[in-house]
């Protein structure tokens, strides 16, 4: 049975930084996110007993570390269908991968529903959230559509991302600004590992739970400005401690850093917009979606800027009736 999934990467406004569990993906912190509409990973899984060996298609290209990790996610999917058979996966992205817009979670996520779909199974919403959490972190906040939240847990059962209001419920943009294809130098899972020898951590860990109440208040309320002012806070918050981690972790180019002096020009010429950035070099710009047009104009203007990709609140993880092999 072949299957297709497509799923959103998405942005997460309070980050998910450290882990209290590597292999089951444990977070230190709860995390909120938005489905991102237009940044895409579409992946066909097909079973097949006759194969000897899974075979991954990445965008074209065969790679044995991305092969490796996608074998690791399917062997859990195996054990949960009772299958052995091998299987022929082919994904693509819409946006380049490795660079910080976040490949992983919507890779992740739609292998998670095109495997457990094709190996048979139909699961909820939570178990298919459960098992891409396995896959990358994030991934958990894909299957569901629009705004999610990754609440915090001790147990695996209970790791798993739900949305909190719909996509229609907040017409915001995340505009994201690409200012190079450059891939980072290391990856988002070893800089996790590098979270939990900071000492800023704990500060960090002490707070969030007031953060995630209160930005889940200002949700609430659509107060924009204090939305934007406390997700750009959490941005510098997480590159403050990725900063200061053994080894350090600098994600940003110079001219991450012109896009971060550019929004707060804009600011103060009265257009409202904020930024948050993952681990990678781009910028991601938040904006409600009547001054999108705006923001776009202003943008297009730097000639540093090497691609621009608006995105509104998406719908989460679902299958497809169009195979890619
Ligand atoms: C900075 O989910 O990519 O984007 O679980 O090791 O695959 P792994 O990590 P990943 O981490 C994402 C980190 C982040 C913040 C966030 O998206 O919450």
């Amino acid at each position: 049975m072949k299957k297709t999934a497509i799923a959103p990467s998405n942005i997460a406004f309070i980050k998910y930084w450290g882990k209290k569990d590597e292999v089951l993906r444990l977070p230190e912190n709860a995390s909120i996110a938005m489905c991102l509409s237009n940044l895409l990973t579409t992946t066909t899984v097909e079973f097949d007993e006759s194969l000897k060996e899974d075979e991954v298609t990445i965008d074209g290209e065969k790679d044995a570390k991305k092969s490796k990790r996608v074998s690791g996610h399917l062997d859990l999917i195996r054990e949960i269908a009772k299958i052995k058979a091998r299987a022929t996966v082919v994904s693509k992205n819409n946006f380049p991968s490795g660079t910080g817009l976040s490949s992983s979670a919507s890779g992740f996520a739609a292998l998670t529903l095109a495997g457990v779909s094709a190996a048979g199974l139909d699961l909820s919403e939570k178990e298919l959230s459960i098992i891409a959490r396995k896959g990358s972190g994030s991934a958990c906040r894909s299957i569901p559509s629009g705004f999610v939240e990754w609440q915090d847990a001790d147990r695996d059962d209970m790791s798993f991302a739900y949305s909190i209001y719909p996509q229609d419920f907040w017409d915001i943009a995340d505009v994201v600004v690409v200012v190079s294809n450059e891939k980072k130098y290391i990856s988002t899972t070893e800089g996790h590992k590098s979270a939990n020898a900071n000492p800023f951590m704990k500060v960090r860990l002490e707070r969030i739970g007031e953060k995630i109440k209160r930005i889940k208040k200002i949700m609430d309320e659509k107060n924009f400005k204090e939305f934007g002012e406390l997700v750009e806070a959490e941005a510098l918050e997480l590159h403050s401690i990725m900063l200061t981690s053994d080894p350090p972790l600098l994600y940003w180019l110079p001219n991450t850093v012109l896009i971060m002096n550019f929004v707060r020009k804009l600011r103060e010429s009265g257009l409202p917009v904020y930024f948050t950035i993952n681990t990678g070099q781009d910028v991601h710009l938040i904006i409600e979606g009547k001054n999108v047009k705006k923001l776009i104009s202003e943008i297009e203007k730097i000639e540093q800027v090497k691609n621009i990709i608006v995105n509104h609140p998406g719908q989460g993880t679902h299958l497809s009736l169009s195979h890619l092999f």
